[in-house]
């Protein structure tokens, strides 16, 4: 694959895959290893939805990532890895050393009965052992289900119900920070819930060897099994279509949803959208520092960089410890070129001041990207100035858990950034954005509903055991389009400005959560009658979570009842969760249909005082002024 070289390049190839998609993606697609190649590039509607890439190619997408590097590549570095304390040491695989450990672990899921399309459930730290056994579950056709190890056994529970994983590979402790978590102890409580009787064995990679409860009959020590295996595992034949992977992200409704990734597109526009948007060379170093529990982990941690043959870093522990030069130390002692992080992390960073990042020479950082939420101009230009010295390209990567891959970004020094843009899609992605009543905006200038009108090879496929939901939810308000959930504006040159989100979904510290979720966790508090949760400007976290809860008699102690509900929120789904402000009303105010209007909840939790138009329409319009003057 040729990396794009200049603006005119762009420009070129950005029209032939408009105009010839299929003629684009199948010229890309032929440069991977394909066990059978496929019929017929592309075959879908948006209807109900129906999209097939690559239609009957067979593959495997760990042999392009391992296997297919060998020949060339067998001592290169795959990945680095830094662990969560200076102190411990560092290790590191190579393409042949990762490929041997990869395949292991493969016959060690066939040992115990995984099969082709069954699914298995992560819940992992940033441990080089996640990487190598999602690889290993790709080899041989099951499907991984990781679930960030910050949720709660709750959170766990429903998720490994809802996709049925018959096997749990974790560890025993996380050592993340100063913090030291049972994480072992997390995946006992949840295959309690009654739900979780799916599962048949749990793999333990002993990581920080304190002692753990153990279960014989359900419970396998990694050391005992992976070391005796095979290093040589026949990758399985997959379809284009079949699943790789699911991936719990929240919507404004419900539960989280299991967003379905398959085989063939994934593989092809992870490494697409990897290769072009960093503009990766050989010799380069990359560092994501994304947790693999979220979708960037999974495209741009495990399986881009593989899939190009490039050198990655992978980070178990946090920005801060030991203290805020951490990053950069890093970047430092293993000449990182390409750094990937989120705007929450860098506000985080800039608020502990120069002194951190002065010290460090970062010399050898040639592309910094950002990642998960509006990068904000002045935590964009802190990144420039003091981490990039004015001399690094920013891309500023919008995507989500459900595109996959990258949608509309700069590639680093190829095409302009400009501070806060995304700037313009990558090719083969055509967004376009809508009016309220579903008529698309022409021309630039213009503000509306990001939605994307042509499919893309790393499109979701379906919400698992539900595709009527996944039909709702992207495919539905606007028949024709998948819909993003996100505004956005588009400037002078096509340029796109990501404005958040249009739903009831809210974005803390780069973490997507759905208010309903959050609602859902605090009204399970018995001294709550109803709750509201929306999102705040947070100078840090970029949003914030202000939740207005009705409590049943105010006649208590309201430390002691916000403490419990924070509580609650963190057992329901995880301390990522908890309120940062909870307000306590008499009320919510309410549309004579008993809708929440919300718009007046979010006004008043960003601070402002003014400007709530009519509210006399309201079942109750006397609420407001309550909420007004007891703002938190
Ligand atoms: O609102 C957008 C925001 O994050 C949402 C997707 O979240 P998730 O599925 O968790 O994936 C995050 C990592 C890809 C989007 O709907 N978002 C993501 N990247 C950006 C962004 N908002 C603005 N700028 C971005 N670069």
């Amino acid at each position: 694959m040729e990396l794009i070289k200049d603006t005119a390049q762009f420009e070129e190839i950005y029209h032939k895959s408009c105009h010839q998609p299929e003629l684009f993606w199948d010229e890309i697609a032929s440069g991977f290893t394909w066990k059978k190649r496929w019929d017929k590039v592309l075959s879908w509607n948006f209807t109900e939805p129906n999209i097939h890439w690559f239609v009957n190619g067979k593959m495997n997408i760990t042999e392009n990532c391992l296997d297919r590097h060998l020949p060339e590549k067998s001592d290169q570095i795959a990945f680095y890895w830094e662990p969560n304390s200076p102190d411990t040491s560092p290790r590191s695989f190579t393409y042949l050393s990762l490929y041997q450990e990869v395949n292991k672990v493969a016959n060690s899921l066939k040992q115990y009965g995984i099969k082709k399309g069954d699914r298995i459930c992560f819940y992992m730290p940033m441990v080089p052992e996640l990487a190598i056994a999602i690889l290993a579950c790709a080899r041989i056709g099951a499907v991984h289900s990781v679930v960030f190890a910050g949720f709660s056994a709750q959170s766990l529970a429903d998720r490994i119900e809802d996709s049925q994983c018959k096997m749990v590979i974790c560890s025993d402790y996380n050592d993340r920070g100063a913090k030291h978590i049972a994480v072992k102890q997390v995946v006992d409580d949840a295959l309690q819930f009654p739900g979780c009787q799916c599962v048949e064995n749990v793999l333990v990679y002993k990581n920080t060897g304190d002692e753990v409860t153990w279960y014989p009959e359900r419970d396998l020590w990694w050391h005992d099994v992976v070391p005796n295996q095979s290093n040589e595992c026949e990758a399985e034949s997959m379809d284009s279509e079949d699943m790789l992977f699911i991936l719990y992200t929240s919507g404004s409704t419900g539960k989280p949803k299991g967003v379905v990734h398959t085989c063939g597109g994934y593989m092809v526009y992870t490494s697409y959208s990897f290769k072009q948007v960093f503009q990766i060379n050989e010799k380069d170093l990359y560092w994501c520092t994304a947790d693999i529990g979220w979708i960037t982990g999974h495209s741009y941690i495990v399986y881009g960089p593989l899939l190009v043959g490039a050198t990655s870093l992978m980070f178990e522990g946090v920005p801060t410890y030991p203290d805020a030069g951490r990053f950069w130390e890093i970047c430092d002692k293993y000449n990182v070129t390409h750094f990937y992080t989120a705007p929450t992390a860098i506000r985080a960073l800039m608020a502990y001041g120069n002194s951190f990042v002065e010290k460090y020479q970062l010399k050898s950082l040639k592309v910094l990207g950002s990642v998960g939420e509006p990068i904000n101009e002045e935590a964009w230009h802190w990144y420039n100035e003091k981490v990039g010295k004015n001399r690094c390209p920013i891309v500023d990567t919008w995507w989500q858990t459900e595109t996959g891959g990258i949608m509309i970004s700069t590639l680093a020094g190829i095409t302009p950034s400009i501070p806060s843009y995304a700037t313009k899609p990558l090719p083969g992605i055509q967004p376009v954005l809508l009016s309220a009543d579903g008529i698309e905006l022409e021309g630039n200038e213009v503000e509306g509903l990001l939605c994307i009108k042509f499919p893309w090879p790393s499109i979701l496929r379906t919400t698992y055991g539900d595709h009527e939901r996944c039909r709702q939810t992207y495919f539905s308000l606007y028949p024709g389009y998948y819909f993003t959930g996100d505004g956005a504006k588009r400037y002078k040159d096509g340029n796109y400005r990501i404005i958040g989100r249009v739903d009831d979904v809210i974005n803390v510290s780069g973490h997507r959560l759905g208010t309903a979720e959050v609602e859902n966790a605090i009204n399970r508090h018995p001294h709550v009658v109803e709750s509201a949760v929306v999102g705040f400007p947070h100078d840090i976290k970029g949003q914030g979570i202000y939740a207005y809860v009705i409590p049943v008699d105010f006649n208590i102690d309201e430390t002691i009842l916000k403490k419990e509900i924070a509580e609650v929120v963190a057992k329901q789904i995880g301390a990522i969760a908890k309120p940062d402000k909870i307000q306590l009303v008499s009320g919510l105010p309410k549309t004579r249909s008993g809708k929440i209007m919300r718009r007046i909840l979010r006004k008043v939790a960003g601070g402002e005082t003014e400007g709530f138009g009519d509210v006399s329409t309201l079942l109750n319009p006397e609420i407001v002024e309550e909420i007004k003057d007891g703002a938190v």
